[in-house]
């Protein structure tokens, strides 16, 4: 399958996808000179190391430290890439080569990459942007919809919207952002599971003999089954229909559960104001 996602008169991007949060890799290479760089070493180091070998890869860059996106990382410094990352998240790599600074140019052939500094989903989250062009790698600090997540250690909420305020929001309009997780997908998985497991809990609160303090134990096992189901129909789906797919059922799938959920809080509502087990109320 080809690797190549977008190209102009003087580059090209080749993506690929790896590992088990479906992390973009990139790889930005200079038409001219053949030059390449390689966007975050994040896994499946043989596919990556194929890829940087086909397209005259020079070093790796890390948009972060995060371990979904350096897995490849002692392969690739193995076979001689450079690896840079920036020195707020160099601890978090197991080892690294150089340091990225914030500010600075980055050249890869005849291009130059700008980086900047973006930090909020980690301290140190790096942005690139080829100069002259509007493709901006954008790591996790920009997903699909939205700022990137700032519950992990190191994240911080506040931050990330000021970094995202200043420093991209500053860029022209026609800016196109390349993230490297696919957000949207994760996103989606996500909330089918979390509105399943809020509606096994709504179902089995009412549906439970005992009363509501087993209903609470029950509910919170329930969620978490749920989320179990949640995430292994999102893993069918993704693996027979592909991720568009998955994109156009989401709306299903949602609709399913917030119906299921309100229908069930109904219930719920019915047994607390009549003080009737849900099980004497619901038709069984
Ligand atoms: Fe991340």
């Amino acid at each position: 399958m080809g690797t190549l996602f977008h190209t102009d008169d003087r580059f090209e991007v080749h993506k690929l996808v790896v590992g088990p949060m479906d992390n973009n890799v990139y790889v930005l290479r200079c038409t001219e000179t053949g030059d390449a760089v390689l966007l975050d070493a994040a896994n499946e180091h043989d596919k990556l190391l194929d890829l940087a070998k086909g397209l005259g890869v020079r070093s790796v860059l890390e948009t972060h430290g995060h371990w979904d996106h350096i897995q490849a990382v002692p392969q690739m410094r193995d076979a001689g890439y450079d690896v840079h990352v920036t020195a707020e998240d160099a601890d978090m790599l197991p080892s690294y080569d150089q340091i990225l600074d914030d500010d600075s140019v980055i050249e890869v052939g005849r291009l130059r990459l700008h980086t900047i500094l973006t930090p909020g989903h980690t301290p140190g989250s790096m942005c690139f942007l080829v100069e002259g062009s509007p493709v901006l790698f954008s790591g996790d600090t920009l997903f699909p919809g939205g700022p990137g997540n700032t519950s992990f250690p190191g994240g911080d909420f506040p931050t990330i919207i000021r970094s995202i305020e200043d420093r991209l929001f500053t860029l022209p309009g026609e800016t196109r952002v390349l993230p490297v997780t696919v957000a949207h997908v994760l996103a989606g998985g996500v909330m089918t599971a979390g509105l399943l497991g809020l509606r096994a809990a709504f179902v089995w609160w009412p549906l439970h003999p005992f009363g509501f303090v087993m209903c609470g134990t029950w509910a919170m096992s329930m969620f978490w089954f749920s989320i179990l189901i949640g995430w292994a129909c999102k893993a069918a789906v993704m693996t027979f229909g592909g991720a568009a797919v998955y994109r156009r059922l989401l709306p299903l799938f949602l609709g399913l559960v917030l119906g299921e959920s309100a229908m069930a809080a109904f219930w719920m509502i019915v047994s607390l104001v009549t003080g009737t087990p849900g099980q004497a109320i619901l038709p069984h």
